[in-house]
């Protein structure tokens, strides 16, 4: 991939994630809060930033370098970049740990719901010369005791050959590798797709900045996004890696958990892999 294909990403990802964000999610700051959870949680927040300053004799330097940081990250529209990448799997971690169905891990900011609708045995949208190798995705979902969910709802979404979103990265068709696959009467699915290539958070942005800063790397492993949705069950967003992938041992966002790593074999047109969804009752 060229430099200016990457450059050209990086300032519309960005800002597409934070539209996104704020038409699909954002409620008005403190709408309809507690107070006393507010209070609690940003008085220990606040406090924790104190200790920290104290414990490193944090300089002025360093404090308007934050201040600087803080306002960039801002107008980069790199805020849902940010979070989802260093904070989101803490919070998916404590919302989900009594959960006895597949193991969930972080959304991320680049689902977008409604993407078209594919038969349970289906190929996710695709460019006539796409990259990569084909990948045949199949499997069940079924609740915790085992019952097949017909007509389960499996949306999916991926990065491309360049690990690229469409609607995210420029130039890439609307829905591309993006689809909402609807399972058979036996709970099952098959999806004809391509596997993906690792994920670089955008490096010329502010969270780019920091990783440079810090001497730490961008990338994610390769992943394929999952939401899987039935009646009477508690919708599961999860993610799936591949095994040896580049990055599996140290992904960026911290989100890849052993039960989450697929083995595809070769098939003869590229690989195939079995994977089942279990989703948990409704709370
Ligand atoms: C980010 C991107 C992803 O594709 C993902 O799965 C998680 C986080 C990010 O850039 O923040
Ligand atoms: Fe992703």
């Amino acid at each position: 991939m060229s430099e200016t294909t990457l450059k050209a990403t990086a300032a519309a990802s960005g800002a597409s994630a934070t539209e996104r964000f704020l038409t699909d999610k954002a409620a008005a700051p403190g709408q309809g809060a507690d107070s006393k959870r507010v209070d609690t949680l940003v008085t220990e927040l606040i406090t924790a930033v104190h200790d920290i300053i104290r414990r490193h004799q944090v300089t002025y330097e360093e404090y308007n370098a934050l201040k600087s940081w803080l306002i960039s990250i801002g107008e980069d529209g790199e805020w849902p970049l940010f979070l989802d990448v260093w904070i989101e799997h803490v919070v998916e971690e404590v919302v989900t740990a009594t959960r006895k169905g597949s193991k969930g891990t972080i959304e991320g900011p680049y689902y977008v719901p409604g993407a078209p609708t594919l038969a349970a045995a289906g190929t996710l949208p695709m460019r006539d010369d796409e990259a990569g190798t084909l990948l045949l995705f199949r499997g069940q979902v079924t609740g915790v005791t085992g019952e097949p969910l017909a007509g389960a709802l499996l949306e999916m979404w991926q990065a491309d050959d360049d690990g690229l979103y469409a609607q995210f990265a420029p130039g890439i068709p609307e829905w591309n590798l993006r689809g909402s696959i609807v399972t058979d009467g036996e709970g099952r699915f098959a999806v004809t797709t391509i596997q993906p290539a690792p994920y670089q958070i955008p490096t010329d942005g502010s969270c780019g900045r920091l990783i440079a800063a810090a001497g730490w790397h961008a990338w994610r492993p390769a992943h394929l996004h999952f939401k899987i949705s039935a009646p009477g069950h508690e919708p599961l967003t999860t993610q799936l890696y591949f095994m040896g992938g580049a990055h599996i041992e140290d992904d960026v966002a911290d989100a890849v958990k052993p039960e989450l790593i697929l083995d595809p074999r070769p098939n003869g047109s590229g690989n195939e892999v079995t994977y089942d969804f279990v989703l948990d009752p409704a709370s």
